[in-house]
């Protein structure tokens, strides 16, 4: 590991900038909207699906006969409020599932599917009742592209193939199991991931090796009928920049992706209750977290050095909290709660991404229901909304809109293990209908931040906004009381003279529309 940028004198003489905390915070942001030339890929929003715990099987699926109220057997409460967040891109089966998974075994009659041991999560077993079908279903009910990750570790070349086959061509023999299965028309299936962590669960595998089964399984995946996959290898984790060296030298354009997994962990062995932390353990945590622009721009160097033209993306296909599981949920189901800490991490983990839009294409929060940093919990037929849904809701609108660079002149914080963080992060970007968003968290858990923003050359003349904020970071939502965490109206932004001035109440997270 090695995160020298984030230690206080390095960042520090980086940026020339004081490192002090005062009462009152105060805060500038320039915008540069001439400098706006990428899009922020919707993709960046994209969900995460596994085999794990109750993440499909009660979160999103339970079957058609099932009391819990349900379309063609995925439940209706879920369903709305993942249609509400304009999901674009959703991974399935795994993750460490997905290097075991023998797609053939959910396909046909749910009733004669064969079962099997989920060795990677608490050694459940799986009857596979939810497959290929009901995946690719689910993706059309949502409006959401799928992301197929294909098995490598302990499938075939062959069986990688078929299934290929099986979703997405016309004819031949596959077409035709799968319309005797019930799919007269083929689906589309753009994204598709040739191994996850192969490193680790997908094979324990050295990058040299990785990297020719990554050439040999690539080429039996066709493009049948126009459907053109989108292929993506497995990557590395956080700080192997080995990997990704080895894998541009001898990889390089054959892939369309490269994945990068990052997870805002305190310790491996100690990760720490979700809803139960000090002041010092939530500082650190956004520190963490924030290491991950480090993460990202040294892979990105190395990317750039074997594609100058940016033709392969970097997908940081798994990121988010990663706390002890709840206690007294089953072991190895990784069912975690999510506090207001939890959504500081998903918005400056995402303005981020919004920094890096012409390499970062694809990120996948882990994971969509009842599994670490998830949106959405269920118990039975009960459901709650995390704050993490909320701040992916407020976040929207920055889907597929013009990324306006932005500077940030604020206070910094050093925390524990002399990480730097600053007082205040922000994002802004400009949607087709010329709407400016700005995005704005006050990290500090006690004081306001008055924010002062030039607009410029933005004629913008009215503001509106949205406030995602709780007594106490470790707020969350449970099935008793569903709502202690949610959205508010804000009403503390003002335009005079253009100038946007901003009071953000301590741990506050915002949104505003600039119109
Ligand atoms: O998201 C949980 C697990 O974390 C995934 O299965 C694996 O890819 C990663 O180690």
């Amino acid at each position: 590991m090695n995160n020298n940028y984030l230690k206080t004198g390095a960042l520090a003489a980086l940026l020339c900038l004081p490192i002090a905390s005062q009462a009152q915070e105060k805060a500038t942001i320039t915008l540069h909207p001439d400098e706006g030339k990428n899009i922020i890929s919707r993709h960046i929003y994209g969900q995460f699906a596994e085999h794990l715990g109750t993440c499909i099987y009660g979160g999103l699926w339970v079957g058609e006969d099932s009391p819990i109220p349900n379309t063609q057997g995925y439940r209706n409460d879920v369903l709305g409020a993942l249609k509400e967040l304009s999901i674009p891109n959703l991974r399935w089966p795994g993750g460490c599932f997905a290097d075991e998974y023998h797609w053939m075994d959910g396909i046909g009659p749910r009733g004669q599917r064969p079962r099997m041991v989920n060795n990677n999560w608490g050694g459940t077993v799986e009857d596979n009742s939810f497959g290929t079908h009901e995946f690719l279903n689910l993706c059309e009910l949502l409006g959401c592209e799928p992301y197929v990750s294909g098995n490598v570790g302990s499938g075939s070349v062959e069986e990688m193939a078929k299934w290929v086959e099986y979703m997405t061509a016309e004819d031949g023999p596959m077409a035709k199991l799968r319309k005797q299965n019930g799919r007269e028309k083929p689906w589309k299936v753009h994204f598709f991931g040739v191994g996850n962590e192969s490193w680790g669960c997908g094979g324990s595998m050295r990058p040299e090796y990785y990297s020719d089964l990554y050439r040999r399984y690539s080429t039996y995946c066709r493009n049948y009928n126009g459907n053109e996959l989108f292929k993506i290898a497995s990557g590395a984790s956080d700080y192997d920049y080995n990997w990704t060296e080895v894998l541009m030298q001898n990889v390089g354009t054959r892939m369309n992706g490269l994945s990068l997994h990052y997870y805002t962990v305190m310790d491996w062995n100690k990760k720490g209750s979700a809803t139960q932390f000090t002041d010092e353990d939530y500082y650190w945590t956004l520190g963490k977290c924030l290491e991950i622009e480090d993460v990202i721009r040294r892979h990105i160097g190395i990317m750039d050095r074997y594609d100058p033209g940016k033709n392969v993306g970097l997908m940081v296909d798994e990121w988010g909290t990663w706390w002890d599981q709840e206690p007294g949920t089953i072991p190895g189901h990784l069912f975690q709660q999510n506090t207001l800490r939890d959504a500081f991490v998903a918005a400056l983990t995402l303005n981020v991404f919004h920094k890096y839009t012409d390499r970062v294409r694809m990120a996948n929060i882990a994971q969509i229901a009842n599994v670490l940093q998830s949106m959405i919990l269920t118990k039975e037929d009960k459901m709650v909304l995390t704050p993490t849904y909320h701040v992916f809701h407020m976040y929207k609108v920055h889907q597929d809109a013009t990324f306006i660079p932005l500077d940030i002149q604020c206070t910094r914080r050093i925390v524990r293990d002399d990480r730097i963080i600053p007082t205040l992060s922000a994002t802004a970007s400009r949607d087709q209908q010329g709407t400016v968003h700005l995005s704005l968290a006050n990290i500090d858990l006690t004081q306001p931040c008055e924010v002062e923003i030039a607009l410029e050359d933005l004629k913008a003349k009215k503001v509106t906004g949205e406030i995602l904020t709780s007594d106490k970071m470790g707020d969350h939502n449970t099935f008793e009381a569903p709502d202690k965490v949610k959205p508010q109206a804000f009403g503390k932004a003002k335009i005079s003279k253009g100038v946007l001035r901003v009071t953000l109440p301590a741990k506050s997270i915002v949104t505003l529309a600039l119109e």
